[in-house]
């Protein structure tokens, strides 16, 4: 299992990088490390993840070339993917339109990519690892994300890869509304022709 301490610290970057002009500042510079780590570590946790056996968790890793003075080249967490069975609330509890959960069965939680390394084909390999990942546990499934609405450049990327608008929602984050739209694909996409 990656360490959850190196996967927070490339989500909170690219929260940083990516949502600081879309979510309150107040609610962005309260984000820690430490609570990142603590919310994707509830995954692993059977207790607290009935759908543990139907879910993924992927990181991509780049080597970085020895520091000065050191031998061995070291690896970094660039990016990270999860998801799992489709959820009937958003994370924060918010309702979804019922109709999503009922067509899409597999829901993609999280996809971050560190922020120097976007834009290099990372995503698009996470996105098909987890595609990979969701087939072995459930062959036939439709597959479904949300994402804020004013997130234009992550919408760029799921309309690359093929997705198109099926529902919308509102997401509570520090007591705030904000709209949302999910991204649907009908069946996995086959990601190395989008
Ligand atoms: C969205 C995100 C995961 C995409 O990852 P990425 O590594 O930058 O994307 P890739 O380089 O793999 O791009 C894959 C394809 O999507 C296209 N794409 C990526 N970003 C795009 C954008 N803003 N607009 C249009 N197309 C885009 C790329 O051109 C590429 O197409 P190609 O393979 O035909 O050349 C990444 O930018 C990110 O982490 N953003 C910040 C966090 C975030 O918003 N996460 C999503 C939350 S819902």
């Amino acid at each position: 299992m990656a360490d959850m301490t190196d996967v927070a610290r490339l989500q909170l970057a690219a929260w940083h990088a990516a949502y600081r002009r879309l979510l309150a500042d107040d609610f962005l510079d309260g984000l820690t490390v430490e609570g990142i780590a603590g919310y994707h570590g509830r995954h692993f946790d059977a207790a607290q993840n009935p759908n543990l056996d139907r879910s993924a968790f992927l990181v991509a890793e780049m080597t970085v070339p020895p520091a000065e003075g050191k031998k061995r080249p070291t690896k970094t967490i660039v990016g990270m993917v999860r998801g799992g069975p489709t959820r009937e609330k958003t994370a924060a509890g918010d309702p979804v339109p019922p109709e999503v959960p009922k067509k899409y069965a597999i829901e993609l939680f999280a996809i971050h990519v560190e922020p120097t390394a976007q834009r290099r084909g990372v995503g698009r390999q996470l996105f098909g690892a987890f595609i990979d990942a969701a087939k072995k546990k459930m062959p036939d499934a439709a597959l479904v994300l949300w994402v804020l609405k004013d997130n234009s450049n992550a919408r760029g990327f799921y309309r690359k890869l093929g997705g198109s608008v099926v529902g919308e929602c509102e997401l509570t984050l520090g007591g705030k509304k904000y709209p949302q739209v999910a991204y649907g694909w009908p069946k996995y996409p086959n990601i190395t022709q989008t």
